[in-house]
């Protein structure tokens, strides 16, 4: 199967960071392809609403995100892993779900969602300062929005609150095991 993965954090050797490496580790690279994006290392201009797509289905932008459509539209499963900020996803996350905007066009005006060799799945993995609920909430919300725009039809949520330092989701007595398990999971079933 081929997937895309997303590290939304821009701090390396950060929490998000350690959870994708945990995720990356239960992925079997000799049986399956994977397109690891690290989006705050990307050139990704926000969406300027020109309209543009709206009937082409193409974004008239032509920066790093030409790298990414072609893997979405490619992939079989969609890891979207993000820090939570201002109670939503990272701007580098959000900035990236902005621009797939022609993938919303194709499925919701054109009636041509992106079809996968298999029923797309994903899973969502967050991390927290706070203890609050209402950022996985939020965030929560914007990355459902994400998955079925780009056809990932079903997804679980891995979020962990609490967790402000950076490293300190390793102190977390499952969050890798967790992650690691899931991503196991999504790619064998
Ligand atoms: C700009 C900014 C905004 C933040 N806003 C929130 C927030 O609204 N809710 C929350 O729980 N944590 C918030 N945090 C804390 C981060 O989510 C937390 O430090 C997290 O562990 C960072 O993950 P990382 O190490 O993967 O980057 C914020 C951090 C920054 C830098």
């Amino acid at each position: 199967m081929r997937l895309v993965v997303f590290n939304g954090s821009p701090r390396v050797g950060g929490n998000t960071d350690l959870l994708v490496a945990s995720v990356l580790k239960g992925i079997d690279r000799h049986l399956h392809r994977v397109d690891l994006f690290r989006l705050n290392e990307m050139n990704i201009r926000p969406c300027q609403n020109c309209g543009g797509c709206t009937d082409t289905g193409v974004c008239v932008l032509k920066d790093q995100m030409q790298q990414v459509y072609p893997a979405l539209r490619k992939a079989d499963r969609v890891i979207l892993a993000s820090p939570i900020y201002f109670s939503g996803l990272s701007a580098q996350t959000k900035t990236m779900i902005d621009r797939c905007q022609p993938l919303w066009c194709e499925k919701y005006i054109h009636n041509m969602p992106l079809h996968g060799s298999v029923h797309r799945k994903g899973l969502l993995v967050l991390v927290g300062g706070m203890k609050k609920q209402v950022g996985a909430d939020c965030a929560g919300a914007t990355a459902t929005a994400f998955f079925r725009s780009v056809s990932v039809e079903e997804h679980k949520t891995l979020a962990y609150l609490g967790i402000d330092a950076k490293g300190a989701i390793l102190s977390h007595p499952t969050a890798l095991n967790d992650v690691h398990e899931a991503a196991k999971q999504l790619m064998t079933h």
